[in-house]
């Protein structure tokens, strides 16, 4: 069956590189914004087609890139595609799963109600703050990790790692990293504030770190606040040197100027979101993997 690939505004195109891999036809959309900030979206030159992959992250402004993604949607679905696969490399709302306080609204399943309602079959998103945030999507789903490409990488750069996750929700992929590249790993114990977020405490948990290239590995980095707790404890531990790896560098206000102020040498994150002050690893390789087994499930 005749498939297309469509980049949308905040594709970082990776839509072209999984196009080219799989020898599958390119559309760029065009978009605008209006002085009013309302966007606008077309898909010239768009040939008949039953199945699309549509390639949109959703980063800031997270709204409005959702808009976007569900524009391209319902513009495929009236043209006749009968089969979307919506690629989200970095998906919004999804540390919103689970109401913290009373009352607070479940953002992330509206956000899979949305994708459904507008004809996407198929969702491939890359390291989803909990990977149960894709069981409300009615369909194919795939979650892409990041773990090897980034162990592949620093197992060039570094003898002598030593992994940490700045809390207890990133021990799974230090654990795994910590694995590939045959080294130890330990994590630092943070607690937030429900209401206001704010970080509480931050306990001691990180070995002796004298000699080591410390590694700190998170799932994103918005603030900085998270890793700027951690790198200061880790630097306590004289590490030769401190390498952030941020899935999704989202990277707030001062966040960078934050994490290099508390010791921090080198960041490295992925496409999923784009970010020109750090080493960036092509994840697209991953997502085409993720993409053929849909394609495998779905036949
Ligand atoms: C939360 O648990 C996430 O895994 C990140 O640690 C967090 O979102 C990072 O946020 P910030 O950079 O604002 O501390």
């Amino acid at each position: 069956m005749f498939m297309i690939v469509i980049d949308g505004p905040a594709g970082n195109g990776i839509g072209q590189k999984i196009a080219a891999s799989l020898n599958l036809r390119y559309i760029k959309t065009e978009s605008q914004i209006f002085p009013d900030g309302e966007s606008k979206i077309r898909i010239a030159d768009m040939p008949k087609s039953e199945e699309a992959i549509i390639v949109q992250s959703t980063y800031f402004p997270q709204d409005k890139h959702v808009m976007e993604l569900l524009f391209i949607a319902d513009e495929l679905t009236e043209k006749g595609v009968k089969n979307i696969i919506a690629v989200v490399p970095y998906l919004a709302y999804a540390r919103q799963n689970k109401r913290f306080l009373l009352g607070e609204t479940l953002s992330i399943n509206t956000i899979m109600k949305l994708l459904n309602s507008f004809g996407i079959n198929s969702l491939i998103t890359v390291e989803p703050h909990k990977y149960e945030v894709v069981s409300k999507f009615k369909g194919h789903s795939k979650i892409v990790e990041t773990d090897e490409a980034f162990a592949g990488y620093m197992s060039r750069k570094t003898k002598e790692p030593f992994i940490i996750s700045p809390d207890k929700g990133a021990i799974k992929s230090a654990e795994k990293i910590a694995s590939l590249l045959k080294c130890e790993y330990s994590y630092v114990d943070k607690k937030r504030d429900p209401a206001t977020g704010a970080l509480l405490v931050s306990s001691d948990f990180v070995a002796d770190l004298k000699g080591k290239d410390a590694i700190i590995v998170d799932d994103m980095i918005s603030t900085g606040g998270t890793i700027e707790q951690a790198a200061l404890m880790v630097k306590s531990k004289g590490p030769k040197s401190i390498t952030v790896f941020g899935v999704h560098l989202l990277m707030v206000n001062d966040a960078y100027e934050r994490i290099k102020k508390a010791g921090v040498d080198q960041l490295i994150g992925t496409n999923t979101v784009p970010y020109e002050k750090a080493k960036i690893i092509d994840i697209s390789k991953e997502i085409t993997d993720a993409i053929k087994e849909i394609e495998k499930q779905s036949t």
